[in-house]
């Protein structure tokens, strides 16, 4: 186990009518706050109308900014922190999925930053440049991402065809508030991505060559069997609450920072590969990650690091019958049967993705070098995990 430091500030109200501490909770915070959304999920679902209640009772200003796109766009970011300059905001209050929670994340360290976020932050990765920002707090309403306590933000630039990340400990909601109650209007489309997400944010983590931190990996095998069991009863039945609660507390601790500790690396390809469908095609986070991440573990498989897979089959999917390779393989399989069960393509082609920039993606995806913890990827290997994947 390599030595590591456990902190993890997000405060978490769990469970069915817990917004009725919205606004207490948000008063210790902040008097003057963005209270920040996307379209009409909230509206739709009678959420709106409670936050609104909450903010009135305990006497809270707040500028409302709704219109958060899935693939948050920076330009949102930049409106986002000038109304909070204006106004002279102190939290921004996310209520939605991991769109909106990212995209207050951006305009929080936006409206505290004298330069462009877009190009020092997301672009350059100088994160030590975020040295204050304003306080977030979310109402999540979609359990995929962890964005509701974690301190990362993905932000698209369609102008350039990018989306890119950044990560500050000063990015973690002050609290987050999860009703499960709230997720059970998610539609199957994506229910089913938001599970693809959650399982390859274990799985990123996971698969790491190295076997250090035996406990963090049979918590993540737990995390894993969490989601295989209750995914297809929500996607079947979304009013379920058991299967929702379950999915959306595996959501937050899958990618908190929990299951990384004392392990020596994480892999993060395929979120990485992803992060390119989505900024050149516009496309679903959990979609393109379920395309691609069985060809990513066909890609990777080899003597190396085949324990690890034998790990998985095994514990996860109870697969015993066999050689390693057989195990190995065999889990592979059923990782693409179970997204298949979800309705979750196979191919690239499948959502309108030629081949025409996989190119122009593998160069951005390795432009800082090689990638990957489970196998050291470059170049060639992406571009040729894009074509295995067409
Ligand atoms: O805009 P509204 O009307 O709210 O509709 C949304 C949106 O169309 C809808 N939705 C959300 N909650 C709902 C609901 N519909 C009905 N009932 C509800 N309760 O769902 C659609 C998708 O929402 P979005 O927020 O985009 O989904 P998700 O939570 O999957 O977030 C995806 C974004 O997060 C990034 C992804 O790249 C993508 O941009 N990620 C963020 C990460 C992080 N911060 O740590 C890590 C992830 O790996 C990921 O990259
Ligand atoms: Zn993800």
């Amino acid at each position: 186990m390599e030595n590591f430091i456990y902190d993890i500030p997000t405060r978490i109200l769990f469970g069915m009518n817990q917004v009725e501490n919205l606004g207490k909770e948000t008063k210790k915070h902040a008097t003057r706050i963005l209270l920040l959304y996307g379209k009409n999920s909230i509206k739709k679902n009678g959420l709106y109308d409670r936050v609104i209640d909450q903010l009135n009772k305990e006497n809270i200003y707040f500028v409302e900014l709704s219109g958060v796109d899935p693939n948050p766009r920076i330009e949102t970011v930049r409106k986002g922190a000038e109304l909070c300059k204006k106004e002279n905001l102190e939290l921004i209050l996310a209520v939605g999925g991991g769109s909106t929670i990212d995209c207050a994340k951006g305009i929080a360290v936006q409206a505290k930053y004298s330069g462009d976020v877009w190009n020092d932050l997301y672009m350059d990765k100088k994160f030590n440049l975020i040295t204050d920002t304003l306080s977030i707090a979310s109402v999540l309403t979609l359990a995929a991402t962890g964005s509701e306590m974690n301190g990362n933000s993905v932000i698209s630039n369609m102008e350039e065809n990018l989306k890119q990340g950044i990560n500050s400990y000063l990015l973690r909601p002050k609290f987050s508030i999860l009703d499960p109650t709230y997720t059970m209007t998610v539609n199957q489309y994506q229910t089913a991505a938001g599970i693809v997400d959650i399982m390859s944010h274990i799985f990123e983590q996971y698969f790491s060559a190295d076997n250090k931190a035996y406990l963090q990996s049979r918590l993540m095998e737990g995390m894993l069997k969490t989601i295989i069991h209750f995914g297809p009863i929500a996607y079947k039945d979304p009013n379920n609450y058991e299967a929702r609660a379950n999915i959306m507390w595996t959501s937050s601790l899958a990618l908190n920072g929990l299951p990384s500790l004392g392990k020596k690396s994480t892999d993060w390809v395929s979120h990485q590969m992803e992060h390119e469908l989505s900024a050149k095609y516009d496309i679903t986070h959990g979609v393109g990650l379920g395309i691609l991440t069985p060809h990513w573990m066909n890609y990777v498989l080899d003597s190396s690091n085949i324990h690890r897979f034998v790990d998985y089959g095994k514990n996860v999917w109870n697969i015993n019958e066999g050689d390693n390779w057989n195990i190995a393989k065999e889990a592979i399989l059923k990782t693409r049967e179970f997204f298949t069960s979800l309705n979750i393509p196979e191919h690239l082609s499948q959502v309108g993705i030629d081949n025409s920039k996989f190119e122009e993606m593998a160069k951005i995806v390795t432009r800082r070098g090689k990638i990957g913890a489970m196998k050291q990827l470059d170049y060639n290997d992406i571009l040729e995990i894009y074509k295995t994947s067409l």
